[in-house]
Order: structure tokens, then C-alpha cells, then sequence
């Protein structure tokens, strides 16, 4: 037998305010089309004055447990991605913890940027395995609007705010490609290339800075990178794309989302998009995609999913699992 972390639910929140490409026309020298052709992003949401990271990731972990049928005494640990969390300190996972009402077990945050759902589940995955843990909230939610230049048009009009959440839970599986659960898991980071993406401050600068992006080159490194790592993650348990129920990749571009499904040979019908609703939400993206394909009844139990990031570091990675 074999352990494997399975999910047993899934849940989203986005905040309320939903912002249109065209409001930022006449702010910035940018249009609708322009937006839409070149990325996919139709709207995005943004969070409220006084509402921040932790409480889009509690309303999408109140969301998950319900679906679980779990409540928080249930979890043995919270893992959150962020890059945007409230405070340097504590952790968001532990204001989180503090929220569900959760007194026992641990929880921290996990920073990769906009592959950090992808670090964050494979880290629950191998506390899970190891019997570290049992079950683990696994959390991607972010502010991105709170570190966006407003007059940067390459960048503002592109990022959205969001939060999504899984619940994973230890169970034996028989070892094969047919468990349910999480099947293969594949990371990487090249820090050469930290000055492609990033943000121009930070606690220790002593300011929090702005995204700051090299569109063109992580567009580049971005079509290359995810099919590899999706067909690496792929290989480590013998599929193939021809194996594939959905592809629910991070949400950055539309063009990089078609770019790597046809490298992967998958049909874009197979494909879980977001992006035109949410923008680029960063860490929340994957889980915020998971469960919307969840909610349109796409994604259905046996199903397998491959789930495809990268963001700045450069971090990137995939993780192959069974619905
Ligand atoms: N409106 C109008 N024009 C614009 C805008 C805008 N909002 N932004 C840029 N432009 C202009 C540029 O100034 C440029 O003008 P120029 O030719 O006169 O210099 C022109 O449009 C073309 O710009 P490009 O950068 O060549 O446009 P491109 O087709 O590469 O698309 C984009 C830009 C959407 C940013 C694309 O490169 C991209 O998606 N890159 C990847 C982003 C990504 O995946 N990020 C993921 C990680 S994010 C994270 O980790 C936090």
C-alpha cells in the first residue's frame, strides 16, 4: 500500500468590487482590446479598503472545509501561499488558524510567487506522506492591487485579487496511476533570473516596492518551462498528456495558457480558463481555477489534473493529480 494526499474539497472567495478593463481607460494610456488580445483579462476583482490577504483566505477556507465536510478541529496544519500577506509577521496562516478557530496542529506561509500553490501543495504532500500531518488546508490567496503601479499600464492592468483553498487528507493508495490523490510533483527555481520579475521593495528595503516585470522574457521562459515541468511531473508516474482530463494551469495569459496545452498536445476543451474573469491572482490562481472547473461541473472525481506555475524567482513546477 501506499499513502497518497487526497483532495477531499475545495473553495474560492473573490472580493466583491469587480473591475472591468475599461475602467482603466482614461487612467492609463491602455484599451479594452488591447488588454483582451494581449493577455485574455476581460475583468479582475479587487479587494476592499481594510480587506486583506487573511480574510480572502479565510472565507475560501471556511468554503473548502464545508466542502470536506471537515470543520477546523479536523486539520492538522494550514499551508498558505502568499506574496502579499497582511503583515511581515506573523504568518497569514497563523491569522488564518486564529480565525477557523483552530487550536492545535501548525501553520505558516509559503513564498513563491505565482508558482507557490504549486510549492505549497507539494509541501502538504510530503508532510502528509512523511505522517507529519493528516490533513492540511493548502491556501493561495493574494492582494496583488496592493502592490501594483497605477501607472505602469504593462503591468497594473494585468494582476486581480483572490483567494482559493484545498483540503488534503492522507489515505492509502495501491502505488499505481489510478489512485486518486496526488500521483507526481516537480520543482524548480532559477535565481539568475530574478530580475525579470520582481517587486522594487520589500520589509529590509524598508518600503513594500511595486511588481515590476520583463513581459516579453517571462512570457519566453514561461512557454518553455511549464510544458517541461507538466511532462516531467507527467513521466514520474508513466502518463502522458494523451492521459489528461484537465490542464488547470496558473492564470497568467490567455496566449501562454494555448501555448503550453499545444505543446502538451491537450485540447484547449480540456483546459480549466479563468483568466478572463480573474486576472493573474498569483498564488490563488490554480485553486481559485480548481474550484471554479469544480462548480461548472467539469472537474469530476478519477479525473486527472495537471497543474502547471511559474512566477518570480523564477520558481516554477507542476503537480500531477487524481480528482
Ligand atoms: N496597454 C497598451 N499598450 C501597452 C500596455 C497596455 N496596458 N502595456 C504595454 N503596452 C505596449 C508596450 O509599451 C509596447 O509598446 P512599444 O512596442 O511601443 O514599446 C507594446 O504594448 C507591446 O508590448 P509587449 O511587451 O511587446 O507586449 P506583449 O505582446 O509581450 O504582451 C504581456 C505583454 C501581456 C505582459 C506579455 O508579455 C505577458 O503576458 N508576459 C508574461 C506575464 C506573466 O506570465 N507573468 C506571470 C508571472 S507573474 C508573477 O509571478 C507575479
Amino acid at each position: 500500500m501506499t499513502k497518497r494526499a487526497v483532495v477531499r474539497g475545495v473553495g474560492h472567495y473573490l472580493p466583491e468590487r469587480v473591475v472591468p478593463n475599461t475602467e482603466f481607460e482614461g487612467k492609463i494610456d491602455t484599451t479594452d482590446e488591447w488588454i483582451r488580445t494581449r493577455s485574455g483579462i476581460e475583468r479582475r476583482h479587487f479587494a476592499a479598503e481594510g480587506e486583506h490577504t487573511s480574510d480572502l483566505a479565510v472565507a475560501a477556507a471556511r468554503a473548502a472545509l464545508e466542502d470536506a465536510g471537515m470543520e477546523a478541529g479536523d486539520l492538522d496544519a494550514i499551508i498558505l501561499a502568499t506574496s502579499t500577506p497582511d503583515l511581515t509577521f506573523p504568518s497569514a496562516a497563523t491569522m488564518v488558524q486564529k480565525a477557523l478557530g483552530m487550536t492545535r496542529g501548525f501553520a505558516f506561509d509559503v513564498q513563491a510567487v505565482c508558482a507557490g500553490f504549486i510549492y505549497a501543495m507539494s509541501t502538504a504532500n510530503a508532510m502528509i506522506l512523511s505522517g507529519q500531518a493528516n490533513r492540511v488546508l493548502v491556501i493561495g490567496a493574494e492582494t496583488f492591487s496592493r502592490i501594483l503601479d497605477w501607472e505602469d499600464r504593462s503591468t497594473c492592468v494585468l494582476f486581480g485579487d483572490g483567494a482559493g483553498a484545498l483540503v488534503l487528507e492522507g489515505a492509502e493508495g495501491t502505488g499505481t496511476a489510478a489512485d486518486r490523490g496526488i500521483l507526481a510533483t516537480d520543482l524548480h527555481s532559477d535565481g539568475r533570473f530574478g530580475d525579470i520579475l520582481y517587486v522594487d521593495g520589500g520589509v529590509s528595503k524598508g518600503h513594500s516596492g511595486f511588481v515590476r516585470m520583463l513581459g516579453k522574457e517571462v512570457f519566453r521562459h514561461a512557454v518553455e518551462k511549464l510544458a517541461a515541468t507538466a511532462h516531467a511531473a507527467l513521466d514520474k508516474v508513466g502518463l502522458s498528456g494523451a492521459d489528461v482530463d484537465w490542464i488547470v494551469p496558473h492564470q497568467a495569459n490567455l496566449r501562454i495558457i494555448k501555448a503550453t496545452a499545444q505543446r502538451m498536445q491537450v485540447p484547449m476543451d480540456h483546459v480549466i480558463v479563468t483568466v478572463q474573469d480573474h486576472g493573474n491572482t498569483s498564488a490563488a490562481s490554480i485553486p481559485l481555477a480548481l474550484s471554479v472547473g469544480k462548480a461548472q461541473g467539469k472537474i469530476k472525481p478519477g479525473d486527472l489534473i495537471v497543474t502547471e506555475a511559474i512566477g518570480g524567482g523564477l520558481a516554477w513546477g507542476a503537480v500531477v493529480l487524481r480528482w
